[in-house]
């Protein structure tokens, strides 16, 4: 059975009906990358896997559980699923170490101890244990993006979903950010990943997934799309992303 299965999911804001019936399904240990033009609705698909934003119709379920009932406990649910945003969301008041641990305490209920090892081992996974005592405020972009993943790590994910993570960084600090996703994918972590970074969907994702207008155009593993796309605008659509972002990283 999929880890995720998305089932005919529909958004309408106003008049405008942003997800038109987006159905998907996710292995664990899978990596999807899901690109397509602004404004097609790929952050309000993420954002209704965990109902961050509330789908007018459609399902999803993490495993057995059924995110989308009435009955879940949403929390509960959204304790299983990481979110990494493209502007970090970090509390700015407190130290990476903090931001890290807060989840751990609070909604784990872990003693504080406890919290602290498990969150500087996941602060060490990223590469910044020696800024466990600093403010975001000290870090640069891509730090801080790190210890958002690290963040979204400590709480042992099912699953995590990023949207747009490098998207705000300068082009410099883009680098260290993917490759701790390189590495989480390569270490079995579940992903779907909003991004342009196309070097990154080529190495490791295990299905590109092209959205238009709301719904889900073409999908497949990235040797397809990029080298025998089915639908002719998915091949446009690669292209031109692949012209203006680069494919060298
Ligand atoms: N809270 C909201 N209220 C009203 N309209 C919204 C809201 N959130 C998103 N929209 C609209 O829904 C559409 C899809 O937005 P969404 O953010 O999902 O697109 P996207 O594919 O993530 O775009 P981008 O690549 O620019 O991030 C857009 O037209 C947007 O203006
Ligand atoms: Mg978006």
């Amino acid at each position: 059975m999929a880890l995720l299965r998305v089932e005919n999911l529909h958004k309408r804001y106003g008049h405008e009906e942003v997800l038109k019936g987006v159905t998907l399904a996710q292995d664990a240990g899978e990596t999807k990358v899901v690109i397509g033009p602004s404004g097609t609705g790929k952050s309000t698909l993420l954002r209704c896997i965990n109902r961050l934003t509330e789908p007018d119709q459609g399902r999803v379920w993490l495993e057995d559980t059924e995110i989308t009932s009435r009955r879940t406990d949403i929390n509960r649910v959204r304790a299983k699923i990481g979110f990494v945003f493209q502007d970090f969301n970090l509390f700015t008041h407190l130290t990476s170490l903090d931001n890290v641990r807060l989840g751990l305490m609070k909604v784990r209920g872990m003693p504080r101890a406890a919290a602290t090892g498990r969150a500087m081992a996941e602060l060490e996974r990223v590469g910044l244990a020696a800024k466990a005592n600093a403010y975001p405020a000290q870090l640069s972009g891509g730090q801080q993006q790190r210890v958002s993943i690290a963040r979204a790590l400590a709480m042992d994910p099912k699953l995590i979903l990023f949207d747009e993570p490098t998207s705000a960084l300068d082009p410099e600090l883009i680098g260290e950010v993917l490759s701790v996703m390189i590495q989480l994918a390569r270490d079995g972590m579940t992903m779907i990943v909003v991004t342009h970074e196309m070097g990154f969907a080529r190495s490791v994702a295990d299905e590109i997934v092209f959205m238009e207008g709301g719904v889900i155009v073409e999908q497949g593993t990235p040797d397809k799309m990029f080298r025998s796309p089915e639908v002719p605008r998915t091949g446009e659509f690669l292209r031109k992303i692949s012209d203006l972002y680069g494919e060298s990283r």
